[in-house]
């Protein structure tokens, strides 16, 4: 199949397969897409589903067995990574341990040549960027965590490629440490305008952070498309699952007159209607489901259950509703649900208008 790559893209991927042995699967079938200038984009996917192999052939380290690798309109399937306008960022920051801040960071720009004075400026430039100015002349060893991964990132910035990649950077540190720079990826992002292909498993770190997201399910494109598409209109129960935090319910649509209206768990739900009787399972996301105590005589369309489970994540609750056998999980705001507590009886609710329903 001929595929155009889309007008003024800074990269794509064209129809790329890779297979590393003979006896594997393939880690990448077909895949295909463009990215724009300036776009911080993500790949987002399980454990061994090719977003490594993905970015590793961007770069040059491995090569397509078909396809095309394409910048700025150029194929550069032949051109070796270090000709290729591509920097990347690691999971492990990988500084050399014998040279300081400021060296680590002018490296680059010292194997293209640059003279020592304006490489100096340039490694400060990059160096602020990142809020690492005043730690120019330490060793990585003398450096936390969090800050060695930021002068990974002004190393990598401080050329300014038009496209940098980042498998898992922020994997090894802890979550204030991640949240805090995912706030500096993306205002780094904005303000050079480099096109930034993020490798994640972390569903809300791709959300949040991006324009598209890439969703990878054994070396082939499960939806590529925005966080809000993704997240409210997944295209399968796959994505649906790794994308939405979402429940995964049973559901049967029986003739009433002129339409079919909806089961779960044995009890109508009159919110979505099919003209044909059939099964199949319904996304709902846990902050679509309702959880009142049994008293509160909310309408018929619930199901009767018992919490099994309150787990307190700050601003929300996410509570573990036994429902028959149906397990429920729902995600309430914090404040409202003082009086829900482990062995209650209560009523499950849905709010069916953003549910999707996928046929079996
Ligand atoms: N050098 C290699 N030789 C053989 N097989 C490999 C090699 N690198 C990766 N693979 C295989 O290719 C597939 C995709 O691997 P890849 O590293 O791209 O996954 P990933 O999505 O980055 O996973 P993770 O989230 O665990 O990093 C896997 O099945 C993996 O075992
Ligand atoms: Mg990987």
């Amino acid at each position: 199949m001929i595929r155009q790559p889309v007008q003024g893209s800074v990269l794509s991927l064209d129809n790329v397969d890779k297979t590393y042995s003979r006896f594997a699967k393939p880690a990448l079938d077909r895949v295909s897409f463009d990215v724009a200038p300036g776009e911080f984009f993500s790949i987002l996917g399980p454990s061994g589903s090719g977003k490594t192999t993905i970015l590793r052939t961007i770069a040059g380290f491995e090569k397509p067995d078909r396809g095309r690798v394409m910048m700025a309109g150029e194929d550069v399937s032949h051109i070796p990574p270090n000709r290729r306008d591509v920097r990347t960022v690691f999971q492990s920051y990988a500084l050399f341990p014998h040279m300081t801040v400021s060296e680590n960071v002018q490296y680059p720009l010292r194997m293209q040549g640059m003279g020592k004075a304006e490489r100096l400026i340039e490694a400060g430039k990059a160096l602020e960027l990142v809020e690492m100015g005043s730690f120019a002349v330490r060793l990585p060893h003398e450096l936390s965590g969090g800050q060695r991964q930021r002068v990974a990132l002004a190393r990598a910035i401080v050329s300014r490629p038009k496209i940098l990649l980042l498998d898992e950077p922020l994997g090894a540190l802890d979550l204030r440490l991640r949240q805090q720079m995912q706030h500096t990826l993306v205002s780094l992002q904005k303000e050079l305008q480099m096109a930034f292909v993020y490798v994640t498993h972390d569903q809300s770190e791709a959300l949040s952070m991006s324009n598209r997201v890439l969703v990878m399910r054994e070396g082939r494109i499960a939806q590529l498309g925005k966080p809000q598409d993704l997240y409210f209109e997944p295209k399968s129960e796959f994505v649906a699952r790794f994308v939405g935090n979402s429940n995964m319910l049973p559901i049967d649509f029986v003739r009433d007159g002129e339409t079919c209206v909806a089961m779960i768990g044995g009890v109508r739900f009159p919110g979505i209607v099919e003209n044909e009787p059939r099964s199949g399972k319904v996304a709902v996301r846990y902050d679509d489901v309702t959880v009142d105590a049994a008293d509160d005589g909310v309408g018929a369309d619930a199901l009767d259950g018992i919490v099994e489970n309150v787990l307190f994540l700050g601003t929300n609750l996410e509570v573990n509703v036994r429902c028959g056998d149906l397990t429920i999980m729902s995600s309430i705001p914090a404040t409202q649900t003082a009086r829900l507590a482990s062995g209650q009886p209560v009523r499950v609710g849905f709010n069916l208008s953003r549910a999707q329903v996928f046929h079996v």
